[in-house]
């Protein structure tokens, strides 16, 4: 069979079926490079340390660059028979230099190793993540400031009050403003190496763990070498800061399908993120959104999966934890083409003000307005409250609006109802009143 990195201690080998069950490099290709740049830093280390010869330090680090610049030209396959990451690139390092090969695992574990690969992984791609948020920050700005028209502002799905445009996307610039600190500090708690950890128990060697942490660029290393290897805190910590942008970004998305409904009108989704039917010629769907909407819930089977995963686990390493790099990988990839597909979106979407306006002047937007204007006229709120609500009943009635009414009309609910009420109540008005002013 194949190189396997251990086998000194069993009559037989592995089931096929068993096999199939435990190998996992085939899932995990793209750890490849952390693997490699987790042994270099390894090996450098060792040379330091007197572990390992100047020369015999030299050779194995060619070995694992041009094991590296094989994989990544295509010149070395990738054999998903080989058990993991690690398996395939020290067989193939003892293919190349032969005995020197061998000295590469002095004084480490795949137990600190993977999760050493682990770490510079998530903490990669979740600046990257930060990268694409910062990027999304921007676009939701822009689009922002692009579009200041009023619109109605809901509750419970009714209109409510006057808003804008562009204040409601600030809303979400808010939300991603968060994000990005969740991700942040999740970066800086995540930041030490768990190379040197060992299996469990360090090592006898005197290796120099500070010094490979700060060869990956980690701030320091951890206290405990048990803690060292089984901690999956850091990718919970990233999902869980994914899940909750996932679930703004299905906010948004949800709205977005809303908004671009003949009921609403108030967007146009660009063509290229939307897709039509198969039978039903005239359909233009949403799906770029929905399917925001929907991997959402991927997202959280990820953290959920994981944390349940971690759950009952005595320590310190257990096979368990293998299942982490599925799980990161699903949710880190989802994230990425989310953020992404939303970006796009919002830089493309046209917004209908003249759609929003209408709706605005339907639905008694302006009655909290109303109820303002007779408190500033001495009317206490409470009251206010009331008489307002008998002024919409009229209206409803008669199928009009406040602002629709006579001056004697709105006199009988209320004397202390004067001419300066209508440009108290005006739609186009009322954000320039107040704290309202913020919202501009
Ligand atoms: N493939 C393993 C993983 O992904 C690497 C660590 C294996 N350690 C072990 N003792 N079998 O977690």
């Amino acid at each position: 069979g194949i190189h396997k990195l251990w086998g000194g201690r069993f009559r037989a080998g592995e089931e096929d079926l068993m096999e199939q069950f435990n190998n996992n490099f085939k899932d995990t290709h793209w750890l490849c490079d952390p693997d490699i740049e987790g042994s270099l830093a390894h090996v450098a280390m060792q040379v330091e340390c007197g572990l390992l010869t100047e020369g015999e330090g030299a050779q194995l680090t060619e070995g694992l660059l041009g094991i590296q610049a094989d994989v990544h030209s295509g010149a070395l396959p990738l054999d998903d028979r080989y058990e993991d990451v690690h398996t395939f690139v020290e067989a193939n390092l003892i293919d190349r230099l032969g005995e020197v090969g061998k000295k590469l695992h002095t004084a480490r574990s795949r137990n600190d190793q993977v999760n050493t690969d682990m770490k510079l992984y998530v903490k990669r791609e979740t600046a990257h993540v930060v990268e694409l948020v910062e990027a999304f920050l921007q676009t939701l700005r822009k689009k922002a400031d692009e579009n200041p028209y009023i619109m109605p502002g809901y509750t419970h799905l009714q209109r409510a009050q006057v808003v804008t445009f562009k204040y409601h996307l600030m809303a979400y610039h808010g939300m991603l403003q968060r994000d990005r600190h969740r991700l942040q500090s999740a970066l800086e708690n995540m930041d030490l190496s768990p190379l040197g950890c060992g299996a469990l128990a360090g090592t006898t060697h005197p290796i120099d763990r500070a010094f490979t942490a700060e060869k990956l660029g980690f701030a320091g290393v951890y206290d405990n070498f048990m803690d060292g290897v089984s901690d999956r805190d850091y990718q919970l910590e990233v999902l869980a800061a994914f899940s909750i942008l996932m679930m703004h970004l299905s906010r948004l998305a949800e709205e977005m399908i809303l908004w671009g409904t003949q009921e609403f009108g108030f967007v146009t989704l660009d063509d290229r993120y939307t897709t039509g039917s198969s039978i039903m010629p005239q359909k233009k769907n949403s799906d770029g959104a929905e399917l925001i909407r929907g991997k959402t819930g991927r997202v959280y089977g990820d953290l959920l999966a994981l944390l349940t995963v971690m759950k009952g686990l005595p320590l310190a390493y257990n096979k368990d934890m293998q299942e982490d790099k599925d799980l990161f990988h699903d949710g880190l990839e989802t994230v990425l083409l989310s953020l992404t597909m939303m970006e796009r979106m919002v830089a493309t979407l046209t917004v209908h003000p003249e759609k929003m306006r209408r709706a605005v002047s339907k639905g008694f937007l302006n009655a909290t307005e109303v109820a303002d204007y007779l408190v500033a006229k001495g009317v206490p709120f409470r009251d206010a409250h009331g008489i307002v609500g008998q002024i919409v009943l009229y209206c409803e009635d008669r199928q009009t609006s406040i602002e629709e009414l006579t001056l004697s009309e709105l006199k009988q609910f209320c004397p202390a109802i004067e001419e300066d009420i209508y440009p108290y109540i005006d739609y186009e008005n009322i954000l320039h009143k107040g704290i309202k002013k913020e919202m501009l």
